[in-house]
């Protein structure tokens, strides 16, 4: 069961997310969706679940890059952010675009039904990450990949510094004067920061059943990609 006041900080800043992205990332964010959905090219993936998919823009790259792909699924539980992903739908008459609020902790998926997942930023908001997380592996085919995109802490302690002085002043202000909301933006660095990140949350994904799963880090390790499977 998801906690209620993450839909409603969502539903606040809907209209605003794409560009506090783009502003927050110096546009990088584009660039890091991208690479991680080059790692499901290999298994040419036809059905793909895009889970807490927001504005659409992880499903917007898996659909440009993954030629494969005939159907997306988006999910999220905030229809106020669902609902800005359709126009984003790539012109692509062979491609179906599916948008569907549901909660990650419950999904309205028969066993199997996805060759792949991706999960941008969506994870560390999850209320009880490894309900969602056995939810992601039931839902996924044997053989499937989930990616999960997420915020990380860079290690080396200059840059790490450096990290933490950007997102825990430098964000906050500009999601105060961008998106008018300060509060939001202060709910990013200290999600990132009570976040299990890179082996403990690999530890996480085998307690849900994942195996041969690894992790690449972007930018230092300010986004980490972790890639999961179900052999
Ligand atoms: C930071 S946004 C990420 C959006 C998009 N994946 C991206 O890459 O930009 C996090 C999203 O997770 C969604 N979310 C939070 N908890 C959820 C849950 N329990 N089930 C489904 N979606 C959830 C929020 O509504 C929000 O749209």
């Amino acid at each position: 069961m998801q906690n209620p006041s993450v839909p409603a900080l969502f539903r606040r800043i809907a209209s605003k997310y794409d560009r506090m992205n783009r502003l927050m990332t110096l546009g990088m964010d584009i660039g890091w969706r991208r690479k991680s959905v080059k790692h499901l090219r290999e298994m040419q993936p036809n059905r793909l679940l895009d889970l807490a998919a927001g504005t659409g823009d992880f499903a917007l790259v898996a659909s440009q890059e993954l030629l494969s792909l005939r159907e997306v699924y988006l999910v999220d539980i905030t229809p106020e952010m669902l609902a800005l992903a359709p126009p984003k739908k790539p012109k692509r008459s062979d491609l179906h675009w599916h948008t569907i609020v549901a909660d990650a902790h419950q999904l309205p998926f028969e066993e199997g039904y996805f060759d792949a997942i991706t999960v941008g930023y969506g994870v560390r908001n999850f209320s009880e990450r490894l309900t969602a997380l056995r939810e992601m592996y039931r839902v996924l085919r044997t053989g499937g990949i989930a990616l999960v995109l997420e915020t990380g802490i860079p290690t080396h302690p200059f840059w790490k510094a450096l990290f933490w002085t950007y997102f825990r002043l430098y964000v906050p202000l500009i999601g105060a004067v961008f998106a008018g909301d300060k509060d939001a933006y202060t709910y990013l660095p200290e999600s990132t920061a009570a976040f299990p990140h890179r082996d403990r949350f690999l530890y996480l994904c085998r307690e849900a059943g994942f195996s041969e799963n690894t992790y690449i880090e972007f930018m230092g390790g300010a986004s980490i990609l972790y890639k999961l499977r179900k052999t």
